[in-house]
């Protein structure tokens, strides 16, 4: 029992330290967020690749977008957008609409003219839940309160019938929290 959870809090423990070597990137759920990634406006590109995964040595790999700069030539996903003004230089990808399984390494690649051409960046991004789900927090809540009501007036309920079958004739706590409540009310409203 016990070693399975000191495995899970030492991954816990090793996870932020191993991406904590790339640079980060957060995002909303369903918000669009951009991973940067630039090279030299005066460099001649060849191609742009963005890839899941850190950035290997000699290829693109789990390739998402790749482009020549004059157009998009492979996409997985109209989500994954490449900044227009790719040929200046920003070669930032934009994820339209964020889910939080986009969290993850995402490697950007360069390749450019000449012989000392490529380039490659590892970004880390974190996607925390958006609004949809911060929704369905609040209705969950919403519906706790709802039972936790539920159950402290039905335990009242309960209270009552079980005092009145014991000692029939003494006052009903139902009657002494509904006036307790309206003279609290009355106060309120005077
Ligand atoms: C690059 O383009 C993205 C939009 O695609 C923009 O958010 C970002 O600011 C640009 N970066 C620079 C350095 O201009």
């Amino acid at each position: 029992m016990l070693l399975p959870q000191a495995f899970i809090s030492a991954f816990l423990f090793l996870l932020p330290a191993a991406s904590g070597s790339f640079p980060e990137v957060y995002g909303m759920g369903g918000d669009p967020v951009t991973l940067p990634c630039s090279y030299p406006e005066s460099r001649v590109l060849s191609f742009v690749c963005w890839s899941r995964g850190e950035c290997a040595s000699d290829s693109c790999g789990q390739t998402l977008v790749w482009t020549d700069g004059n157009r998009i030539n492979y996409q997985t996903s109209s989500r994954y957008q490449i900044n227009p003004k790719l040929r200046q230089g920003n070669a930032s990808l934009t994820i339209e609409y964020a889910y939080e399984s986009d969290s993850g390494l995402y490697c950007c690649r360069v390749e450019m003219k000449g012989w000392d051409g490529v380039q490659t960046l590892t970004t880390s991004l974190q996607v925390q839940p958006g609004s949809n789900s911060s929704r369905t927090k609040g209705l969950a809540i919403g519906i706790s309160i709802f039972l936790l009501l539920l159950v402290l007036v039905s335990g009242l309920v309960i209270t009552n019938y079980i005092l009145m079958k014991k000692r029939p004739g003494s006052p009903s706590l139902v009657a002494l929290f509904v006036s307790k409540v309206r003279t609290l009310l009355n106060k309120e409203v005077a």
